[in-house]
């Protein structure tokens, strides 16, 4: 079986862990030559790196593995895949998306309303890059693409790079929900067989079938209803998680037709969650005192006990498995499902042709074959135009530099609405992003 070579970028993420793992469980169906993990920041690159030779010289010894932040290492011509999970100024930065809107009175998240257009207009310049220095190297090389927000980011690759068919963006959360789904009816959530139509952190599950062909959602729909909703790895997640798993019930209680994805809380009841949110303590001080702490912690332990024994940095193994077995998928044309980001094109026949949409399709060697959705009713086509608006607005804004884009994508978004909002807004987070963002004028 042939060999892959994999490039990294975001080596130093707190995810890493947990997709090394999952490549060391998944050497038999995903055999790697040799593994380049990449970062900009050489600490962090360096403890997950030295927890990375602990774990390959137990499980992987055959590989050949190496980390670096220097680019002529890490870009070269031979590779095959290149998983990207970077985030552009870091937690830090993170913290003030969610603190600054917060403190305004309006929802301050990593994806959604202004601190997902934050965090857009961030990524969009690093990501850019990313893939100019892939192709510099190389055509051939698929570009897997975390880095969020994805939505945004999956609008710009797309209208800077239209020719190039071997970016793919994707998202854990259809995959953490069917998880979830899974683990209530006591099933494994490979065999459901999806259909979800929307854009990214903003769709719905419409149908789950079974190998049967049975549609399972109806049943689930009254067991959400019955007895609420949890995440498939539960006792692991912290409380805002559990939170909002939660608030799925509230939303199929209100919108029967489908299963939402979770982050359609913020767009749906932004008052709500308002209320639960704490702009002194948000999501980001405690993934820094949670997961970060224990991720970083556990691998220099490993790294100087010279052992994994013991160790127990995995938190979520969706996220790193995904990855993975999309990537399978691709290399030997294996065309399974799952939900992807992917260009329109008619697939959802009443939305643009243009838009990102997030759909079920099969993944083969030549990229993903959507399955068509058809037209969808006015409630969801309402909220998807309004939302893939704001998202196409701030591609722009970014592109052309625009003060006057960024403003109507603000004020377009759901979480924010008032015009005089949206500018006050858009001022704090210009001054606290102006290393980051191109100037708006
Ligand atoms: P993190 O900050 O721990 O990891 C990101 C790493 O990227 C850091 O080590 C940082 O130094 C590095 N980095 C920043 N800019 C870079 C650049 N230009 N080139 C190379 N490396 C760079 O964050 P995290 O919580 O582990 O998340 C990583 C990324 O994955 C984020 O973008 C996050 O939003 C994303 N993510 C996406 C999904 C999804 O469903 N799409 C799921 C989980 C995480
Ligand atoms: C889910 C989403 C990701 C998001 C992550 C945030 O997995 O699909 O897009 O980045 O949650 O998780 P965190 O634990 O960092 O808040
Ligand atoms: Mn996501």
């Amino acid at each position: 079986m042939k060999k892959f070579n994999v490039l990294v970028v975001g080596g130093g993420s707190t995810w890493t862990p947990g997709l090394l793992k999952g490549m060391c469980s998944r050497k038999d169906s995903f055999p790697i030559n040799r593994l380049v993990m990449y970062d900009i920041d050489e600490g962090r690159q360096q403890t997950i790196g030295e927890f990375a030779r602990v774990l390959f010289h137990e499980d992987y010894p055959e590989m050949d593995f190496r980390y670096t932040t220097n680019k002529e290492e890490a870009f070269t011509e031979d590779i095959d895949f290149v998983f990207v999970q970077m985030r552009t100024g870091g937690f830090a930065m993170r913290e003030q998306d969610e603190k600054i809107p917060l403190n305004m009175g309006v929802i301050g998240q990593e994806t959604c309303g202004p601190g997902g257009f934050a965090y857009g207009m961030r990524s969009i310049r690093d990501m850019v890059e990313l893939v100019k220095d892939v192709r510099e190297k190389t055509q051939n090389a698929w570009i897997l693409n975390y880095t969020n927000p994805a939505a945004i980011v999956a609008v710009a690759l797309q209208q800077i790079f239209p020719e190039d068919n071997r970016i793919l963006n994707i998202c854990d959360q259809p995959e953490n929900l069917l998880r979830s789904y899974g683990r209530l009816l006591n099933r494994n959530e490979r065999e459901f067989d999806p259909v979800y139509f929307g854009l990214n952190h903003f769709g719905w599950f419409t149908h789950l079938y079974d190998q049967e062909g049975n549609d399972l959602l109806p049943e689930l729909r009254e067991m959400i209803l019955a007895g609420g909703f949890r995440p498939a790895d539960y006792e692991q997640r912290d409380q805002s998680w559990l939170d909002t798993y939660a608030m799925v019930e509230q939303m199929v209680r209100d919108f029967p037709d489908y299963l939402p994805n979770t982050y359609l809380q913020y767009y749906l009841y932004p008052d709500k969650v308002l209320n639960k949110l704490d702009p002194d303590y948000t999501r980001t001080n405690e993934v820094q005192s949670g997961r970060e702490k224990r991720v970083f912690e556990d691998c220099a332990r490993v790294a100087e006990a010279g052992t994994t024994e013991g160790s127990n940095v995995v938190a979520n193994d969706a996220h790193g498995e995904f990855i993975l077995i999309v990537a399978e998928s691709i290399a030997h044309n294996k065309g399974n499902n799952f939900v992807v980001i992917v260009r329109n094109d008619g697939i959802i026949s009443n939305l643009p042709d243009d838009a990102m949409v997030e759909v079920a399709a099969s993944l083969t060697a030549n990229g993903p074959r959507p399955y068509a959705v058809g037209d969808i009713p006015t409630f969801y086509k309402g909220l998807i135009e309004g939302q893939y608006a704001y998202e196409k607005l701030t591609a722009e804004a970014f592109m052309e530099g625009s003060y006057h884009k960024a403003l109507q994508a603000l004020t377009l978004n759901r979480t924010i609405v008032s015009a005089t909002k949206a500018r006050e807004v858009l001022d704090a987070l210009i001054e606290t992003n102006k290393d980051y963002w191109p100037e708006l004028t």
